[in-house]
């Protein structure tokens, strides 16, 4: 009886994950990109995983830090997401020390911590309760405190450390800590490795054009988009596995993705609301999807342009239609300057909206590339 409903349920429920990390089972390829942050990571680097949203950039950290486990590295993952001071920061850290330390060291994590009389605790309500009971509590020395635990911690136990900071592109709100964690990761290099997540303009220090000393201190990995032949395959054997061919079909969906992860699973994903079982995927069936997928944008969509400057979003529009921000064309029916247009193109490639690849200009999102041409085309 189970077993007919596991396999009824395997029948019907998409195999295509569209929203969050995915399982590491459902990952695809990545692999040269996972071993090159294993090999950093032993050789104790500082690393950046660069990335526009929605790349795997999460997926990926999860993947290295479930490998981690196997072979004794210790793998702390903070979400900075958002992150809006210095005191946010520290709980963020304290949730990230309390969520991933093996029970077998939370006494002398805790311990480590008590010392430090700065009022963090990795059990119980922690540093939060601090400021509740001493508002002019210093979230400093808090900071300090959980920025130097990974070496005082690799001291008491063999094995590396690797400290994740995700969304890290956030910390560049919290005036000052962008440097302190950056001078601890750097100190700590020994017994410690720093990896730092994120996209957008929060994460141009680690670009090779930046002018701090970040970037010659940092490895950086960027993600790029998947392999469409492997993407091809998946997805055709999921479907094929689960008793639906999409085998005239699915070349074209990868086309339509231009190998951005998300958008891909998400198209695969409405499209297999599109194709029931013991059936054959058609046009029609793609095009249905297609016409979901930026039905359920808009909001979305609208929002991003919004977020624009009236230069910026006829730069958006201008790549989304004509290919790049300066065809004769565009600049007319848009109505935008040359020199606006060379100055908003910058700051949508800072934001992860465009990229400036070997074959040209292109809007990273296909979806809301192809919402611009759908809702607001210009051309005939
Ligand atoms: N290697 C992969 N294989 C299959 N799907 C992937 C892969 N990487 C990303 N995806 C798709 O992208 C989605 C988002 O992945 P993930 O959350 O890891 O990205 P992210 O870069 O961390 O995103 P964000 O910028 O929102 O933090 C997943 O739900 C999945 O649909
Ligand atoms: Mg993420």
């Amino acid at each position: 009886m189970a077993y007919l409903l596991e396999s009824a349920m395997r029948d019907t429920a998409s195999p295509f994950e569209f929203d969050g990390p995915v399982p590491l089972d459902c990952m695809v390829d990545r692999r040269s990109e996972a071993e090159t942050i294993r090999v950093w990571t032993r050789e104790g680097m500082l690393m950046a995983l660069v990335a526009p949203r929605r790349y795997g950039k999460t997926s990926l950290i999860r993947k290295i830090a479930s490998e981690g486990e196997d072979v004794g590295l210790m793998v702390v993952t903070a979400d900075l997401f958002g992150v809006a001071s210095l005191f946010d920061l520290v709980l963020r850290l304290e949730r990230a020390w309390a969520r991933y330390t093996p029970v077998d060291l939370r006494p002398t994590v805790n311990n480590i911590l008590g010392s430090a009389q700065a009022g963090v605790s990795i059990s119980g309500a922690g540093f939060a309760l601090t400021m509740a009971d001493r508002p002019t509590s210093d979230p400093e020395a808090a900071l300090y405190a959980l920025l130097e635990l990974p070496a005082q911690l690799a001291r008491r136990r063999s094995g590396r450390i690797l400290i994740v900071l995700d969304e890290f592109q956030s910390v560049a709100g919290v005036p000052g800590a962008q440097a302190l964690i950056w001078e601890n990761a750097w100190q700590q290099r020994e017994a410690v490795s720093s990896l730092f997540a994120g996209g957008g303009p929060g994460m141009l220090l680690f670009s090779p054009d930046d002018k701090t000393s970040f970037s010659g201190q940092v490895r950086t990995l960027r993600l790029d988009r998947l392999p469409t032949s492997e993407l091809q395959n998946v997805i055709k054997d999921r479907f094929t596995e689960r008793n639906r061919d999409v085998s005239g079909i699915v070349g074209e969906l990868v086309a339509v993705c231009e190998g951005h992860p998300q958008r891909t699973m998400l198209l695969a994903h409405l499209l297999w609301q599109e194709v029931p079982a013991g059936e054959r995927g058609t046009t029609d069936d793609l095009e249905a999807a297609i016409a979901v997928a930026l039905r359920q944008g808009d909001a979305e969509f609208r929002a991003t342009m919004s977020g624009l400057t009236a230069g910026q979003r006829k730069v958006l529009r201008a790549v989304a239609e004509y290919g790049t921000p300066m065809a004769a064309r565009a600049l007319r029916a848009l109505g935008l300057p040359k020199t606006t247009a060379q100055k908003a193109a910058p700051h949508l490639v800072a934001a992860g909206l465009i990229e400036d690849t070997d074959q040209g200009w292109r809007v990273i999102d296909p979806l809301l590339a192809r919402w611009i041409r759908t809702n607001y085309g210009t051309r005939a």
